[in-house]
């Protein structure tokens, strides 16, 4: 009821304020980086795992797929990430050796568990959920699992649970890489301090609402949308653009940016919005090069820029300065002004935010 919303105007625009409350809980209580974390009996399950298979649905889909360049870039174990729908139908080869990662907000969508279920009938008993529902059908059936606390989420566009099942699959991660000697003392206390400042960053980026309201005035209009992003910041474009059609009914669409070339340049004109994740990492000239691609077609950019990344608003170019780079973690930080720009067109529109058309919060059916 309304007392519960506070002073928001919907559950959605609640939950994406409540994230750093919701990321402090999920990390509330870890000191130091042990398997453990995942359940009694973890360690000997990492120490006889060689690959990672994760297996989900949706937004929580997007998470696995940010999870993947993690794993392998820090753990350096071979990773995988599969529609659960797509997997449970598919005939693939299985590895008796592979940790089968399900990641879902309720802990009870059809897909996912069939995925988790098709994998234990292929022999695969290695498995472990990030799930945000300690009471549910995936915690119990998975050997391992991190319950997330983002708490209820309300809004069928998930949000909150988004960002906690990153913090959960970004320790995952870390416990991975430490049981295969792959983390030093100084990485792990480094890693540490940087979870712990999430919550204040998240904070900071909040505070560009007003900024992300008025580039929602210029998408209530528009039909259709871009979404470019490279490397962990892929899916996040993914998750902005599943958040812009879920709630606002734009036709919106994410690419690696390096693929533009090879299709979605065609589509590009002063109509198309073309959203850019923009950290500051090792693919930013890239990134940039990208940018001047779609300008030359006279695509109209709107750029989440970290802060030293040079890049400023000129015609054509809209920038929000991110207030600061966050290395590995950034994603987090750069979904919720995705998250932000979806709420505030939706509201323009006049759609039912909570509540989408179509739409359900938990797929319990196939
Ligand atoms: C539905 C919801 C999405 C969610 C997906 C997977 O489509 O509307 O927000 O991402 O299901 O749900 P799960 O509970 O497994 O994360």
């Amino acid at each position: 009821g309304a007392a519960e919303l506070g002073p928001y105007r919907h559950y959605m625009q609640k939950e994406i304020f409540e994230q750093p409350r919701a990321i402090a809980d999920t990390l509330e209580g870890i000191e130091g980086i042990t398997p453990e974390l995942f359940g009694d009996g973890a360690y000997s399950v990492f120490k006889a795992v060689d690959n990672v298979l994760i297996l989900a649905c949706g937004t929580s889909y997007y998470s696995g797929c940010v999870a993947k360049y993690w794993i392998e870039a820090i753990a350096k174990i071979p990773c995988q990430v599969e529609i659960a729908s797509e997997y449970r139908y598919r005939e693939s080869v299985p590895n008796p050796d592979s940790l089968v990662v399900t990641i879902s907000q309720s802990g009870e969508t059809a897909d996912t568990l069939a995925a988790l279920r098709h994998a234990q009938g292929l022999g695969m008993d290695k498995t472990l959920t990030i799930c945000n529902v300690s009471t549910s059908a995936m915690v119990r059936e998975c050997k391992l699992a991190y319950v997330t606390r983002a708490g209820a989420e309300i809004g069928v566009a998930s949000t909150k649970a988004f960002t906690t099942q990153l913090a959960g699959l970004f320790l995952l991660t870390l416990a991975l890489a430490q049981t295969k000697g792959r983390l030093s003392d100084e990485e792990e206390a480094k890693h540490i301090k940087d979870m712990r400042h999430l919550p204040a960053a998240l904070q900071a980026v909040l505070a560009l609402e007003p900024q992300l309201i008025a580039w929602s005035q210029d998408f209530a209009s528009k039909e259709n949308a871009l979404f470019l992003g490279r490397g962990t910041h892929y899916p996040i474009a993914l998750e902005g653009a599943l958040k812009l059609k879920e709630i606002t009914y734009i036709h919106a669409e994410a690419y690696a940016a390096g693929e533009l070339k090879h299709g979605p340049l065609a589509l590009v004109t002063s109509a198309m919005p073309v959203v850019t994740v923009a950290p500051n990492d090792a693919l930013l000239e890239k990134l940039k090069s990208n940018m001047q691609e779609v300008r030359a077609r006279g695509g109209v950019l709107y750029v989440l820029a970290d802060g030293d990344t040079k890049i400023e608003s000129s015609e054509g170019v809209n920038v929000i300065r991110m207030p600061e780079h966050y290395g590995v973690l950034s994603p987090i930080l750069h979904v919720v002004p995705l998250q932000l720009l979806s709420y505030h067109t939706a509201c323009a529109r006049g759609t039912d935010v909570d509540k989408p058309r179509n739409l359900a919060k938990s797929v319990t059916v196939e």
